[in-house]
């Protein structure tokens, strides 16, 4: 069989491989704890649900156009100017099927072949990936203090002559980290003096902790005009636990809007009229929804941290928003991997990898799970890395003996 070469460079997503290995070990009736996932456990707000289903009864579930829908559009107007305070017009929307294919069709719509992305390390498993799809070359920066807080510097340091394209993910996937107001500042400016495209991946700005406020990379921008080369991202996935809908979106000038929604239109034509609904249904609907999930993860992330803080061999530091707590194991397993396949095969505790994000030694632990599935899965992890912990542990009924050391 003959696959192209590009095709051969892209390997499985260990964040949906993780989630389809946990639901087979569910079905089979395994006590599996997931602290791997990238979802919120709550139901889609009311507002959505309601939308969806009134467009489904009605029949009228047609093709949409390819970039979003009237309603949808304005949805996301009003969206921007809520949270960014800026007044966007229609053109400089697109609806796409999930953040994920926003960022994949800007990413086809601005490099060349060999052209340079740049993006700080630990980066969303996606990034590398997306831009090998497009013939790109990834090029992760690792912050030279050993933080997860990159540096204007840092990313300075990385650009050569083929730099077309800079990623920002802040909060991020998967430290948690929300970078500083300065180097929001210095990077929007930067990009815009060296004429190198930014993608800020915004999908975790509301989801923040300790009365941390989200910063708006508009406030920074001195290009105004449609030559501006910010390209902002969000969606409903996160903010809402509207994951399986598939809904994001991008905000930039209209010349690239343009052209992203050809791409789209001959990839996917528009995301599915039923969940524009959904989306728009969310976003003009009754916000408390986005307040409790924050509260809850905030909690669990406390709890969280209660927890690995009493966990001797663990470093990690406290995630200022997400999901995610990015956790430093190399004490125990400096392959992040084989640690994770250890856990899941002795203590069914689902985890992933910090190699998948850049970083090995480390693993990401997600928040989204009940404050039972953090307090009992780190209790497991314990039982199974410290060998000073008594030789049986119950899981229900189930007796697991310590058989290594
Ligand atoms: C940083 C980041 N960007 C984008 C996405 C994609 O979100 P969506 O579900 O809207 O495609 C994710 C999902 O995990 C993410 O973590």
């Amino acid at each position: 069989m003959s696959i192209s070469t590009i095709a051969q460079s892209i390997s499985e997503s260990a964040t949906l491989k993780l989630n389809e290995t946990a639901a087979i070990l569910r079905a089979k009736g395994e006590p599996l704890i997931h602290l791997g996932g990238g979802e919120p456990k709550t139901k889609a707000p009311i507002d959505a649900i309601l939308s969806a289903a009134a467009n489904l009864t009605s029949g009228e579930t047609r093709y949409a156009p390819a970039d979003g829908t009237i309603e949808m559009k304005q949805a996301i107007i009003r969206y921007t100017l809520d949270f960014y305070k800026r007044k966007v017009e229609p053109k400089n929307i697109i609806a796409s099927s999930g953040a994920k294919q926003a960022i994949m069709v800007a990413l086809q719509t601005i490099l060349n072949l060999q052209d340079e992305v740049i993006f700080p390390a630990p980066y969303w498993v996606s990034y590398p990936e997306m831009v090998k799809l497009c013939g790109g070359v990834p090029v992760p920066v690792y912050p030279e203090d050993g933080t997860f807080i990159p540096t204007i510097d840092d990313i300075k340091q990385n650009v050569t002559s083929l730099t077309k394209c800079v990623i920002i993910n802040s909060p991020n996937n998967p430290s948690g980290a929300v970078y500083p107001e300065k180097f929001i500042k210095e990077i929007v400016q930067f990009c815009e003096k060296k004429g190198i495209y930014l993608i800020m991946d915004d999908i975790y700005h509301r989801l923040l902790f300790d009365r941390k406020k989200p910063i708006n990379c508009y406030d920074y921008r001195t290009d105004d005009s449609e030559s501006s080369k910010l390209i902002v991202i969000n969606g409903v996935s996160k903010q809402y636990a509207m994951t399986g809908y598939r809904i994001g979106w991008a905000i930039a000038s209209k010349k690239l809007i343009e052209v992203m929604t050809n791409i789209q239109a001959h990839q996917t034509s528009g995301p599915s009229i039923v969940m524009q609904k959904a989306a728009a249904g969310a976003i003009n609907g009754v916000q408390s929804c986005v307040e409790s999930l924050r509260a809850t993860l905030e909690n669990n992330r406390n709890i969280l941290m209660d927890q690995l803080n009493g966990f001797e061999g663990v470093r990690a530091t406290a995630p200022d928003g997400t999901f995610y707590c990015f956790a430093d194991f190399s004490h125990y397993e400096k392959d992040s991997t084989k640690l994770a396949n250890f856990l899941l095969e002795k203590v069914r505790v689902a985890v992933m990898p910090g190699v998948e994000f850049g970083i090995e030694g480390f693993v990401r632990i997600s928040t989204c799970g009940s404050v039972k599935d953090i307090t009992e899965g780190i209790e497991r992890i314990k039982w199974a890395l410290d060998s000073n912990s008594p030789n049986e542990l119950y899981i229900g009924d189930r007796k697991l003996v310590r058989d290594w050391v």
